[in-house]
């Protein structure tokens, strides 16, 4: 049954031209299935990149709406239009605006996992790939870091300038549960602790290295270390077995997000049949969002 769902999803994708794009936070079965599984900003790259006219995004809405502010004339599809992230939920333009007007001087580096109509009044956006180099880069000594609070204290300990950040956070991994962690570290003594640094600064403490998804990739292929302990979404873990099948990778701190979980063959199959849910933005917000996107993409592209 499943192998016949998997056979028709990879015939319809052919048929109707299309790429299948997936975060390393998605389940196993999607991972698979997919041309390219990646981390936000790799997907974002692929995306403005591809050739294929219609791309069926397997990850949060943020992530396709960045995909068609960046690829306007391919039609992107969300399998599950509820799969939603509420960090990006949990900042709106009025409010930002309140900010800037505090901060007249300030320039307003959005992270990525925000609504579109937010990225359209800010500077320019980041990934946590991208955070340090953005800020950095930004043409002034003051930063408004939004809307995550942990990635934002996170750069701003490595950057001169001065921030002003936003509270927000991951549901996810802001709550990465600390025992969980130290228990695996006692079984585990020999392993790297990789976390995400959405995750808290109290979990930074104990990490051999906090890093974006893409860059935990990278650190494993880099380092003569056999086991690692991975402090970020639980699918992580399948992706660094399926790249690196001579190390072993447990998760550590119970990091699960149920909006990544929301995506699912079936979904896909449908997803390709009707050509929908399409994600579509108001123009003129696309267009205003695209300048901060592709600043980004610019910068580290
Ligand atoms: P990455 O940019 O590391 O892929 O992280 C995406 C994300 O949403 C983390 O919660």
């Amino acid at each position: 049954m499943k192998n016949e769902l998997i056979s028709e999803i990879l015939r319809l994708k052919d048929e109707k031209d299309a790429v299948i794009l997936a975060h390393s936070y998605q389940p196993p079965e999607i991972q698979d299935i997919a041309d390219h599984v990646g981390d936000s900003l790799q997907l974002s790259l692929t995306a403005a990149s591809t050739e294929s006219s219609v791309i069926v995004f397997c990850g949060v809405k943020f992530m396709a709406e960045t995909a068609h502010i960046l690829s306007p004339d391919k039609t992107v599809i969300l399998p599950e239009l509820d799969a939603g992230c509420p960090l990006a939920d949990c900042i709106e333009v009025p409010a930002l605006r309140s900010l800037q007007k505090l901060h007249p001087d300030a320039l307003t580096v959005l992270y990525v996992n925000s609504p579109a109509d937010v990225k359209a009044e800010s500077y320019a956006c980041c990934t946590s790939a991208n955070a340090l180099e953005v800020v950095e880069s930004a043409p002034s000594d003051e930063i408004i870091f939004a809307p995550d609070r942990n990635l934002g204290t996170f750069i701003s300990r490595k950057s001169d300038k001065t921030f002003h950040i936003w509270n927000g956070a991951c549901r996810s991994h802001a709550v990465a549960d600390l025992q969980d962690i130290k228990a695996r570290m006692d079984e585990w003594p020999d392993a790297e602790l990789l976390v995400h640094p959405e995750t808290p600064p109290e979990i930074w403490e104990l990490a051999h290295a906090v890093l974006g998804t893409g860059g935990m990739i990278r650190h494993v292929g880099e380092s003569s270390t056999k086991r690692f302990i991975i402090g970020t979404e639980e699918g992580m873990v399948y992706r660094l077995s399926t790249l690196y099948p001579d190390r072993e990778f447990t998760t550590g701190g119970n990091i699960y997000c149920y909006n990544m979980k929301k995506i699912t063959l079936q979904k896909i199959l449908y997803s390709l049949r009707k050509l929908e849910p399409v994600i579509e933005l108001d123009p003129r917000t696309r267009k205003k969002a695209y300048a901060a996107v592709a600043r980004m993409t610019e910068i580290t592209g």
